[in-house]
């Protein structure tokens, strides 16, 4: 039997043992859609749809070989789930390490999302590190094989069994898919920790700069529909009404409160 929401996507920097602890700052019956612009392995869209907490999810990415694993998760789950068994088992013929090498050169051509899926699931921390001309360059972990097929299909199958009809995937930088933002809307924005987002070690495929963050959410507030909210610091009463919300992680956004509170 489950109790956790499903988690098919091993991610470093995955919101999923924080989900009960932002979830309590969301009201139920509040809003009607969750946009999660900088979604990863979604797992604050997964923790709320296994609670039925809103009818409709985006959930969108700059990273396209990671939004394609939500396309397949969404509408080819058993093909993705034998495309990853296939590769997982193959690193088990030879030297494992080696194997993770070849297919991540092979990701590094094809950028097929099973072979993320693969390579995300075998690397070290599960983190996705890129090179600086955008090559995946993180190493295998050489003490685990990865999430086992069977799991990993069952974690997928439940996903989609979430989400079906109901989920919306988006490869688009933040600014675009705030765009769609309405009233009966909540944002849950988890952006690169504003420490790695510069610099040479880049986490993930593209940080986002402070003032870019700033814009957006003035942008928001000028439109006339923003509420601020930052998590771990809100309370059920920043919701005043229904009119469209942001909940953002690890962003340090007091010095707006002059700007988007009244
Ligand atoms: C901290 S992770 C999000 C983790 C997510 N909350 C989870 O539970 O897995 C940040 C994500 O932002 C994405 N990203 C980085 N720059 C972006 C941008 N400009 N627009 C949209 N997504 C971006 C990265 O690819 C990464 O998946």
């Amino acid at each position: 039997m489950r109790f956790g929401a499903p988690h098919p996507i091993p991610y470093q920097g995955s919101k999923r043992l924080l989900a009960p602890a932002i979830l309590s700052f969301v009201p139920r019956d509040r809003f009607k859609r969750l946009i999660e612009p900088f979604a990863g392995s979604a797992a604050i869209t997964l923790a709320t749809a296994q609670k039925h907490m809103f009818e409709q999810y985006v959930i969108a990415d700059l990273l396209k070989p990671l939004t394609d694993i939500w396309q397949e998760i969404l509408r080819h789950p058993a093909k993705l789930g034998e495309t990853y068994s296939a590769l997982w088992y193959s690193q088990l013929k030879g030297d494992p390490a080696k194997r993770f090498n070849e297919i991540r050169e092979q990701f590094n051509e094809d950028q097929e999302s099973a072979k993320l899926l693969f390579l995300l699931a075998r690397c070290v921390k599960n983190a996705v590190r890129f090179s600086a001309t955008g090559q995946f360059n993180q190493s295998p972990d050489r003490r685990r094989r990865g999430m086992c097929p069977d799991t990993m299909d069952q974690e997928i199958r439940a996903a989609h069994r979430l989400l079906n009809g109901k989920c919306r995937v988006i490869c688009s930088d933040f600014r675009e898919v705030l765009r769609l933002a309405r009233r009966n809307d909540l944002v849950y924005m988890d952006p690169p920790y504003q420490g790695i987002s510069g610099g040479r070690d880049r986490r993930y495929i593209k940080g986002v700069l402070r003032n870019e963050m700033v814009e957006a959410l003035v942008d928001l507030n000028n439109r006339g529909h923003y509420c601020p909210v930052n998590d771990f610091e809100c309370k059920h009463n920043s919701f005043r009404s229904n009119r469209l919300a942001v909940i953002l992680t690890r962003f340090d956004f007091n010095f707006l409160r002059p700007v988007c509170e009244g």
